[in-house]
């Protein structure tokens, strides 16, 4: 099939690769002209496993890259609504990139005589498919629903490994009307073996929602469990794998530590927070989901300085992104933690091995190693921010290693101290 792909961040981006790869025929849409400069030319905007060899694999064959969202829509029969919804300054899901390419497509809806299907792909709070979106493609075209389809289908990516999740997907979910729409997306995912999953639009919005936010509710969960065990000298680790064992549980999302970062978690609770306190709800329990994880940076370096000063100390800060295998810094936990190093008037060195260039942006006064070793060296304390396993290669020496991610499986640095084990 034809396929336009709005927005081209790290949904969007993707979903249309993945889509190449399943030979449809994709044409990626930004308005950032270096970006479509970069995908046509085979260079990945962001670093993600397997991205490069994949758009080596199916750029200019089967993925396009264009600034011309008009043009895009009439050259596609399905066109996916990957845009960014960030959080604004109240927690709320700022929708204004939505409402502006609803727009755009709407507009350019009007043009076509072929059955049209719109996939909002980015995450929206719930209602927003059917009180924004179908309003305004519907102004805009002159259409009206079943002259056009319109779909609902989150992502569900791990940044890190975005491309296996997304070839990969437990499930798809699939909120839509219609049977003309319903025989578009089977096509559209027909390769996929993974189940899909219909429903309507706003299950399917809130099916994201509830789903980031039980998994960010897990690790808040064991935070707080971690942070008793730690007071009773007993292994959270341990704790972890022993309620894992019960199915209805499952050992995923159980690992304590400095808690959760990213560009979802976070937006996402603190999101369906606001929609919830705007609908008259109390959201005890997401509330405390967040409460337990901002808590974390601030316990963990009161941890540290329970054991050394850290005034004027050389602090070797292991770990700058919000997880391993991304460099990705928005929500990281080291974000706190290397202000709160910098209000004690310690001497940071940070390290990471992709996220060094973000991190700089945020703090520009903090020295960086391209070598780990070095950094080690250097200090006084090594903090373990991030669960890079090449960290726990390292030769720490007699070092006072403190670590927040548990990277250690066995021969645990000499002088190692484990946040919540
Ligand atoms: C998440 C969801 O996993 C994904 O399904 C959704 O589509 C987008 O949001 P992502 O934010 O990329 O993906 O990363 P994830 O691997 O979920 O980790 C999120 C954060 O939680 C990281 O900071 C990670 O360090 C932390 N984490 C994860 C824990 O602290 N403990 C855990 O057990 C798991």
């Amino acid at each position: 099939m034809n396929i336009s792909v709005i927005g081209t961040g790290y949904v969007g981006l993707i979903t249309g690769v993945g889509l190449a790869l399943n030979n449809h025929k994709v044409i990626c849409v930004d308005n950032n002209k270096e970006k479509v400069e970069m995908i046509n030319s085979k260079i990945p905007p962001i670093f993600e496993k397997g991205l490069e060899e994949a758009l080596n694999k199916t750029v200019p064959s089967n993925l396009s890259a264009s600034d011309n969202l008009e043009k895009a829509v009439l050259d596609s029969d399905v066109s996916f609504i990957c845009v960014g919804t960030p959080c604004d300054e109240k927690g709320k899901c700022d929708l204004t990139a939505i409402k502006v390419v609803s727009e755009e497509l709407g507009k350019a809806l009007a043009k076509k005589n072929s059955f049209h299907v719109v996939v909002v792909k980015s995450t929206v709070i719930p209602s927003t498919t059917e009180k924004i979106v179908l309003p305004l493609l519907e102004k805009n075209s002159g259409k009206k629903l079943g002259e056009f389809g319109l779909c609902m289908n989150p992502e569900t990516l791990r940044e890190g490994f975005a491309l296996q999740d997304f070839l990969n997907p437990d499930r798809i979910i699939l909120g839509l009307r219609g049977e003309e729409t319903k025989k578009v997306m089977e096509e559209v995912y027909g390769k996929f073996s993974s189940q899909k999953f219909f429903c309507d639009f706003s299950e399917a919005e809130m099916i994201k929602y509830a789903s980031n936010s039980l998994l960010a509710a897990k690790i808040s969960f064991i935070n707080e469990i971690g942070k008793i065990c730690k007071k009773l000298d007993i292994d959270t680790y341990k704790v972890s794998e022993g309620i894992g064992l019960d199915k209805r549980i499952s050992p995923f999302f159980l690992n304590a530590g400095l808690g959760f970062g990213g560009s979802c978690f976070p937006k996402d609770v603190t999101a369906l927070i606001a929609e919830g306190k705007s609908l008259g709800v109390n959201t005890f329990l997401l509330d405390a989901v967040i409460q337990v994880n901002e808590t974390q940076p601030k316990t963990f370096v009161d941890f540290v300085k329970k054991e050394t000063e850290l005034k004027n100390k050389k602090i070797a800060v292991l770990g700058l992104a919000f997880k391993e295998g991304t460099d990705d810094i928005r929500e990281s936990r080291s974000i706190p933690v290397i202000k709160i190093l910098l209000e004690e008037k310690a001497e940071v060195l940070a390290v990471d091995p992709k996220a060094e260039e973000n991190m700089n942006k945020e703090f520009p006064e903090i020295n960086y190693f391209d070598s780990s070793q070095k950094a080690v060296d250097l200090a006084d304390v090594v903090l373990i921010l991030t669960d890079w396993k090449e960290f726990s290669l390292l030769d720490f020496k007699d070092k006072l290693v403190f670590d927040g991610r548990n990277i250690f499986n066995k021969n645990k640095p000499l002088n190692y101290k484990g946040f919540l084990w």
